[in-house]
């Protein structure tokens, strides 16, 4: 097994930051709601920014940290639900603005899972020796999909991308799962384009992020446990083992309820949900380059990363950074 590492790590979110307060200006809801049910505060939203540029962003920053030549680089993956085109790939603009060169690149769609699951997917591919480094993006920009008069779904939601680039270095992904669930896609689904009659003139819609909240805190409270559990013992490992927990960040309360299931210490638990809202696949890279920032995880430590989201899907690593 070649030992793969996370070289480096960046994030880049928009400059517009609106709080729960100005969000309740348009919208019945309040702060107090909000933080008290989701733990969210503040989200960043975008105004000149789309999923390239912020996934340009994040990008450099990784690659700079990872001390990795640009040249050095043959893969990149964008998880994204949110990209710019159909086609091309978010990924395939990233490749051509970063100046890449001609390599692999491609886009993937596992809702707020895809970070985790590309993890699982890159270390995969370069488990065979066919690619030496990787450049994995979580990009998103699902504010606008949100239908911004319903308060089940909008107070959640931000916009950011987090980046890593990965390759042989000191640290070890030492095991990825990743599962889906396709017939409980009802509770969880976003955007889709109505269909086009060939006759009818009008331009189709698209539709706004469409979310069955208690059914999918059920299912996250239910999910993030059970794969937590599923790589420990498939590692023969334990909690105790692990230094910190980096979960994507829906809901505060589902972090604490997993917490609290699993018998591990909040301290344990890495949640910046506060500033960002949930920011899809991009919110555990963000996640875990803040944590870096933060001193909240260092070179040497056992984390293990989890994520959920639409499909449904989740997918979870255990990773020695
Ligand atoms: N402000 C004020 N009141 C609100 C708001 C709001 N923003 N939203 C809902 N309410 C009201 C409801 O209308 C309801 O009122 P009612 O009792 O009169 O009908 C009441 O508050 C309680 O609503 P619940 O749905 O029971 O609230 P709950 O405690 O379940 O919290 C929440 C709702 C935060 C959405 C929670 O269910 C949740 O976090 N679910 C998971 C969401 C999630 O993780 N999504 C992941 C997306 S991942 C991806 O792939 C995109």
């Amino acid at each position: 097994m070649r030992k793969l590492s996370i070289l480096g790590t960046g994030k880049y979110v928009p400059s517009k930051i609106m709080t729960n307060d100005e969000l309740s200006k348009f919208v019945e809801t309040s702060d107090e709601w909000i933080s008290s049910r989701t733990g969210i505060r503040q989200r960043h939203i975008i105004e000149e920014d789309n999923t390239i540029s912020l996934a340009l962003g994040a990008a450099k920053l990784a690659i700079i940290d990872s001390g990795v030549k640009k040249e050095d680089i043959d893969l990149v993956i964008v998880a994204t639900v949110t990209p710019e085109n159909t086609f091309p790939a978010a990924s395939n603009m990233l490749q051509a603005q970063l100046g890449l060169g001609e390599i692999m690149s491609f886009d993937l769609n596992a809702a707020c899972s895809g970070f985790v699951y590309a993890i699982d997917v890159a270390n995969k591919m370069m488990q065979s020796g066919a690619f030496k480094n990787a450049l994995i993006v979580g990009s998103e920009t699902l504010t606008k999909y949100v239908d911004w008069s319903d308060r089940n779904t909008c107070v959640l939601f931000g916009d950011g991308a987090g980046a890593v680039v990965i390759g042989e270095g000191s640290g070890e992904i030492i095991d990825c799962i990743s599962h889906s669930k396709g017939d409980e896609n009802k509770f969880l689904y976003g955007a889709g384009v109505e269909v086009r009659k060939f006759f009818n003139k009008e331009k189709p819609t698209i539709g706004f992020i469409e979310m069955n909240g208690r059914e999918v805190f059920k299912f996250a409270t239910k999910t993030v446990p059970k794969a937590i559990e599923e790589i420990l013992t498939k590692n023969n490992l334990t909690i105790d083992d692990i230094d910190k927990f980096v979960c994507h960040q829906a809901n505060e309360r589902i972090i604490e309820s997993s917490a609290k299931k699993l018998g591990v210490s909040m301290d344990k638990m890495y949640v910046n949900i506060a500033k960002y809202g949930n920011t899809s696949a991009a919110s555990v890279p963000i996640a875990l380059d803040d944590a870096f920032k933060e001193g909240a995880v260092k070179k040497g430590d056992l984390i293990c990363i989890v994520a959920f989201g639409g499909g449904l899907t989740w997918s979870s690593s255990i990773i020695r950074l």
